[in-house]
């Protein structure tokens, strides 16, 4: 049994000899000439070593036994199956890096990976990082508006999509996103297509959806519309590839990938993350959170748009030479028991999910679990949003079985890997993310970056830098300054408040900036706000978090129309449409008041706050700011 105390105390004395000594485990083309290079407010880590994660992830497994074992179980909304070994999948990825080869993809060039759930997904994202390209994976769910801001941000030269996609009953139109996307676009050069869909498949859904065939028969059709750019299919790209490539040795802080987050203010931020220490820090968390033995099947239930589907579907497991199992479709599809039948079926090991899916689920009662054995599961996982205690003993009762360890997991897109967490060794307080992992000098303070009283309310911050560290926010050094390191001199602020207990147990609070987290997804309120603004007839809109009994919050939007537009249930239904059109269906607002003002400081901006405070019925604090 792992000694969190005695190890954690250990590593805090010399972090920088605690992972040094987890980045002797992996697989290095050249040693490191130096572990840290902390220049505030940039970190570097091992310095002059030279590694890529794809070496570490699959080639190095190549020559070993862990070849043959299956690196990925997939298995669809059909309930098909498709199974990966690590030399089947490093084929698969060495084929699809020749193909980007051939396209003319060198090292430092910008990928968009605009896919669902599927394998393709991930040997995308595999290819990109063996061949020194730098992807951004861009949430399926996303609309074509904010698809084609990330395509822009990033400058992409390749965009990765699919033709059509089984979202539940529905089928998701992909590619249409892309050429609307694509319009104007001058970065461009190639898209390639994942025949996900069938022709066939995709106009008997038609059918069954009432809509006639011929409707939508352009989309299985590569060229439909006039561009700069070339459309190519997956699969005959493919088919011409050899399955032999060699992967990029990469200087430990070049770039591994950008991922687009929402932050204060209207634009989202694309996050860096690097190969070397990116990868010694994802390592060694699931490792040791997760207490991974070779046999393991480990399934996170999150998608790779998000940094969960990063560092813990895909890098980590692979990194750490076990089995990923990935499910194609949503917790309640084809109804709400396919994620324990899955479990069992598949016997998986280690289970990771969301508290916004753990209360969904939860609202079905416990009859549905009784028949399933789980007798596999050895470990639960939670991330995205604090774990109410509710769900966390309904979890802990009826899934664990009342003897799994739940590890609660705190961190971020930035963080790149798990910060507050327990280990399986500890005690456990339900709703509690335990404390920092080994390295972390985590705390809570107040603005003055003094430690606050226990059990008192404050910013959570990080003392010093860890290996999985963003590099930096891509095109915006000034934003990664200002956002992350100078609301409290000299320490990383995460943006979230929290409590730290009589036993030093942390508890998160929420966020303390305007980030919405709705069902686990990263929202800017900001960002909502540009999208209500975008509709001709709003003049302004503020919009904030409010609690919710399943999504953890849901948005809720004050407008103040135009002068002459009449307000209306249809204009409300209209202003839900336009939000979903320029960020994406997870981005629905669940209210929208017509109001004829808003509570501003003297210089005009808007006080969330003071809303917040009204709606939820709580004093409104200190408005001696406010205008009006
Ligand atoms: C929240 C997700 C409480 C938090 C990996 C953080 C959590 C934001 C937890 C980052 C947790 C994540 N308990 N809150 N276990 N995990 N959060 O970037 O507010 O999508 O700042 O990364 O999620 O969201 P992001």
């Amino acid at each position: 049994m792992l000694d969190y105390e005695k190890t954690y105390v250990e590593s805090i004395k010399n972090p920088e000899i605690f992972w040094e000594n987890i980045a002797k485990e992996l697989s290095w083309y050249k040693p490191w000439d130096k572990v840290l290079d902390w220049k505030y407010p940039y970190a570097r880590w091992f310095v002059g070593g030279q590694t890529n994660i794809v070496y570490n992830a699959l080639d190095r497994w190549q020559n070993t036994d862990i070849k043959n074992k299956t690196a990925l179980i997939w298995v669809s909304q059909e309930q098909t199956e498709r199974r990966f070994t690590y030399g089947q999948l490093n084929e698969e990825v060495s084929k699809f890096a020749n193909g980007l080869k051939s396209l003319g993809v060198k090292k430092g060039d910008k990928i968009t990976i605009y896919l669902p759930r599927i394998p393709e997904q991930f040997i995308a994202m595999l290819a990109c990082l063996k061949i020194g390209a730098v992807h951004s994976v861009v949430y399926s769910g996303f609309s074509a508006d904010a698809l084609k801001n990330r395509v822009e941000d990033a400058q992409a030269k390749i965009v990765i999509c699919s033709n059509s996609y089984p979202y539940g009953k529905k089928v998701v139109e992909s590619k249409k996103n892309v050429d609307e996307a694509l319009k104007e676009n001058k970065t461009v050069e190639h898209v390639i297509v994942v025949e996900r869909m069938k022709s066939d498949e995709i106009r008997q859904s038609q059918i069954q959806s009432d809509k006639t065939s011929e409707k939508n028969s352009d989309s299985i059709q590569l060229n439909p519309i006039p561009s700069d750019f070339i459309y190519i299919w997956w699969h005959e790209l493919m088919a011409k590839q050899s399955t032999e490539c060699p992967t990029e040795m990469m200087e430990s802080s070049d770039p591994s990938f950008i991922l687009y987050t929402s932050g204060t203010t209207g634009k989202p931020k694309g996050i860096i993350h690097g190969h070397g220490g990116y990868m010694v820090g994802i390592y060694a968390t699931l490792k040791y959170v997760f207490d991974i033995k070779p046999d393991d099947i480990f399934w996170s239930t999150a998608d790779a748009g998000w940094i969960t589907g990063h560092s813990y579907i895909l890098y980590s497991p692979l990194i750490n030479g076990i089995t990923m199992f990935v499910y194609e479709g949503t917790p309640d599809f084809p109804d709400i028991e396919i994620w324990w039948r899955l479990i069992d079926k598949y016997k998986v090991t280690k289970f990771y999910t969301a508290p916004t899916a753990v209360r969904a689920l939860m609202k079905f009662g416990e009859d549905h679990l009784k028949k399933y054995d789980f007798s596999s599961l050895k470990i639960l996982g939670s991330v995205g949003e604090p774990i109410n205690p509710e769900a966390w003993l309904w979890f802990y009762k009826h899934v664990g079985r009342e003897k799994l360890p739940i590890m609660d997991t705190w961190w971020q897109t930035e963080t790149g890997m798990f910060m507050i967490t327990p280990v399986p060794s500890v005690k456990l307080k339900p709703g509690s993310a335990f404390k920092p992992f080994f390295g972390i000098d985590a705390d809570v303070v107040d603005d003055k970056g003094n430690k606050v009283p226990t059990n008192t309310q404050g910013y959570l911050i990080v003392r010093k830098p860890w290996p999985a560290m963003l590099l930096d926010v891509y095109n915006n050094p000034t934003r990664y300054k200002e956002t992350y390191f100078e609301k409290i001199p000299n320490v990383y602020f995460a943006g979230d408040s929290a409590k730290i207990d009589e036993d030093g147990f942390y508890w998160i609070v929420g966020r303390n900036d305007d980030v919405i987290k709705v069902s686990g997804h990263r929202l800017g309120s900001a960002e909502l706000e540009s999208a209500f603004v975008s509709n001709t007839k709003v003049a302004e809109a503020a919009v904030i978090g409010k609690p919710h009994e399943v999504k953890g919050e849901s948005i809720k939007a004050f407008v103040i129309l135009k002068q002459g537009v009449v307000p209306s249930d249809e204009l409300k239904a209209e202003l839900v449409q336009t939000v979903r059109k320029s960020i994406g269906p997870i981005a629905t607002p669940d209210e929208i008041d017509f109001v004829e003002k808003l509570p501003k400081t003297r210089s005009g901006k808007i006080m969330r706050r003071v809303l917040k405070a009204q709606e939820l019925g709580l004093p409104v604090g200190d408005t001696s700011t406010l205008e009006s």
